[in-house]
């Protein structure tokens, strides 16, 4: 009895420690990406937009390997080639709950760092907005969102649990991240969607094509 209980053990203590860090592949991605990131598509990588993200351990949220995909992150939704206002880890080709948004609401409008992001509440009269998505190009939707909401996240210094209540603009960005990271899209919301000819143009300048490395 007690052999297999140990047996038991020592197999839980083997699995969990195969969770510990970031998988090979995801390290992969984040050491060998330039600083502006390969932007995943529904046209080509669905299966990745399409998979619920798992958690960050609060290990993983304080080694280098975070802080590198942090950073080309940041560097890939500021870069004029994306221009975004936010983006989610699935994006990038990594299915971890992490996402940056640009919190328009606060003072000096400062894109921020929500690792295991979550939507606790929304509330208040639901509106139809327009909406882009990096993932979705070159289409735009009009998506009924709510304007305010309640998020939680693993504050990245203190590995805390905060909580923040957020409205208009930054609410919707909110609400679409944290859709990236259940594995939904807008255009899954979205009541109609229409194809940009100016988002198209632009992307014609520039080469989005995914890295040979990238499987
Ligand atoms: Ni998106």
């Amino acid at each position: 009895m007690f052999r297999k209980i140990l047996i038991l053990f020592l197999a839980g203590c083997i699995v969990a420690a195969c969770r510990i860090g970031f998988t090979p592949s995801e390290r992969e991605i984040i050491s060998r990406s330039d600083s502006v990131m390969y932007v995943t598509t529904i046209w080509a990588d669905s299966a990745v937009l399409r998979t619920p993200s798992l958690d960050l351990s609060p290990s993983e949220l304080k080694s280098p390997e975070f802080q590198v995909l942090v950073s080309k992150m940041m560097t890939t939704v500021l870069s004029p080639e994306q221009d975004g206002v936010g983006i989610a880890a699935p994006q990038v080709g990594i299915n971890r709950r992490l996402a940056i948004v640009w919190r328009e609401d606060k003072s000096g409008q400062p894109f921020e760092v929500y690792a295991n992001v979550r939507i606790d509440s929304l509330w208040g009269e639901m509106t139809h907005g327009p909406e882009g998505c990096l993932s979705v190009p070159p289409y735009r939707g009009l998506v009924p969102r709510y304007p305010n909401v309640i998020v939680s996240y693993t504050d990245t210094s203190t590995l805390l649990c905060r909580r923040d209540t957020v409205r208009g603009y930054s609410a919707i960005i909110f609400q679409h991240e944290c859709d990236h990271l259940d594995g939904r899209l807008y255009i899954d919301r979205a009541d109609t969607v229409f194809y940009n000819d100016a988002w198209a143009r632009e992307r014609e300048q520039f080469d989005y094509s995914r890295p040979s490395w990238m499987k």
